[in-house]
């Protein structure tokens, strides 16, 4: 089969990486990508806004399946339209991305199917919402509804913080018409977790658990980012509580959609805090986590694009993922400065060194550049390590990490302390 990848970041190309390895592809195309895609795939130049574009490029090139790396593309139907087209996609249509794409509609989707989550209420106006702030204790937690880059969620200490907040994005509209209606809600404690299941809208496979590291500095500190790394299998989550979280969140949502005539394709990402009174739903995705993907994808074993093809068809029962029960661990290598501004085009040195200690290189913000690989985004590249447990994947990491250099260079040398912790070694 020919299989055309949506994005550009090292979530894409863990996604290249993986299908590239299946003996049923032929043709691998992904756009726009980046410096690693280019090696494992075809870079294209498409305008993916122009979903006729992206048709017309897959009648061309006899494309089988797409598969869509970002939320943004699937918020604004680009399944639908490929779906219409006869063009089987891996990655839900846009009533389904609302999931993510729409706080409001998750939320309210969760309390119609007693799914667990903290206690909310919505406004739209500014008014409203700080009389609620002020009746409530703190901290508070105040949430721009739709998309907003990362950087719609507000943790409040204090009363006035949680009131600026709702002024920035009621009244100043700073997050724009993601801002329009607010959530705020309880502030929860406790560990947090993923779990990523992959679903043809009945059937559920989970992915191998994982857990990222939001924040920019060492300690879990600073602003939060796209993620600076991640480990997979996340000891916090062990079969009991896999298997609490399937049965109280995931098969009800992916349940609760269907009943609503959703039939949900794709990847469903909860983003969970494990609260002394059971788990709690602090967000959806509708999408494979970056950077989680880079450490999950190495375990698996299976066939990734049978798989991917296998959901777009509506159809994965039966289909069991075969894991590999080492542990992975991906450290992000940003440009210094990330997650505020930086600078690009810096040359990076030591990937073959990197790879000959034993390490996966998924690039993310890189650039071809005649014979050299440059600097082109915040997150440039992630290193992956595997080892028999968490410590070993970890030293393999940073082993490869230390061969890697650029301008600028940061990363966190802490990745996976938590599960380190956890196992006690
Ligand atoms: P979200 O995009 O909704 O996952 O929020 C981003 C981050 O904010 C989460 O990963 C949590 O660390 C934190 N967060 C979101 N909602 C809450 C909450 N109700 N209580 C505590 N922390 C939260
Ligand atoms: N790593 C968090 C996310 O992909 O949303």
């Amino acid at each position: 089969m020919n299989v055309l990848v949506i994005g550009s970041g090292g979530r894409e190309h863990a996604l290249c990486w993986k299908i590239k390895q299946s003996p049923k592809v032929k043709d691998l195309y992904c756009t726009p990508g980046n410096g690693g895609t280019s090696i494992d795939a075809k870079n294209v130049d498409l305008n993916v806004e122009e979903h006729q574009q992206v048709i017309d490029f897959c009648r061309k090139k006899k494309i089988d399946l797409v598969v869509v790396g970002p939320e943004a593309p699937l918020a604004v139907g680009i399944s639908d339209d490929l779906e219409k087209a006869g063009i089987f996609v891996f990655g839900p249509t846009y009533a389904a991305a609302r999931m993510e794409s729409s706080k409001i509609f998750a939320k309210e989707l969760m309390g119609r199917y007693n799914i667990p989550t903290a206690s909310f209420r919505i406004f739209d106006n500014f008014e409203k919402a700080e009389e609620y702030i002020r009746s409530q204790g703190t901290p508070i937690v105040v949430k721009a509804y739709g998309l907003a880059a990362g950087k719609g969620v507000i943790i409040a200490e204090t009363q006035e913080e949680a009131v600026k907040s709702a002024k920035d994005m009621l009244v100043d509209k700073v997050f724009g018409s993601a801002g329009s209606k607010i959530i705020v809600e309880e502030y929860l404690t406790g560990e947090e977790a993923s779990i990523i299941v992959m679903t043809d809208g009945e059937n559920i496979t989970p992915l191998a658990t994982s857990q990222d590291h939001k924040r920019a500095f060492d300690g879990d500190t600073g602003p939060n980012t796209g993620g600076m790394g991640a480990y997979s299998p996340a000891p916090v989550i062990n079969d009991e509580l896999l298997d609490q979280i399937m049965q109280t969140v995931i098969c009800p949502t992916v349940e609760g959609l269907r009943n609503e005539g959703i039939l949900y394709k794709g990847v469903l990402y909860a983003g969970l805090m494990m609260t002394d009174k059971g788990p709690r739903v602090l967000e959806y995705n509708v999408r494979f986590g970056d950077p989680e993907t880079q450490a999950i994808l190495p375990r698996m074993r299976s066939d990734l694009a049978e798989l991917l093809m296998a959901a777009a068809k509506g159809d994965i029962s039966g289909k069991v993922i075969d894991w590999d029960t080492r542990e992975a661990v991906c450290v992000v290598l940003a440009s210094g400065g990330y997650p505020g501004s930086y600078e690009k085009g810096k040359v990076i040195t030591g990937l073959e060194e990197a790879l000959d200690a034993g390490a996966i290189i998924f690039h993310a913000g890189t650039r071809v550049d005649g014979k050299k690989v440059v600097t082109s985004g915040g997150r440039v590249l992630g290193a992956v390590g595997m080892g028999s447990d968490i410590k070993e994947a970890v030293d393999n990491t940073y082993m490869a990490v230390d061969k890697i250099n650029f301008d600028g260079i940061h990363y966190r040398k802490d990745i996976g302390y938590r599960a380190i912790a956890r196992v006690g070694t």
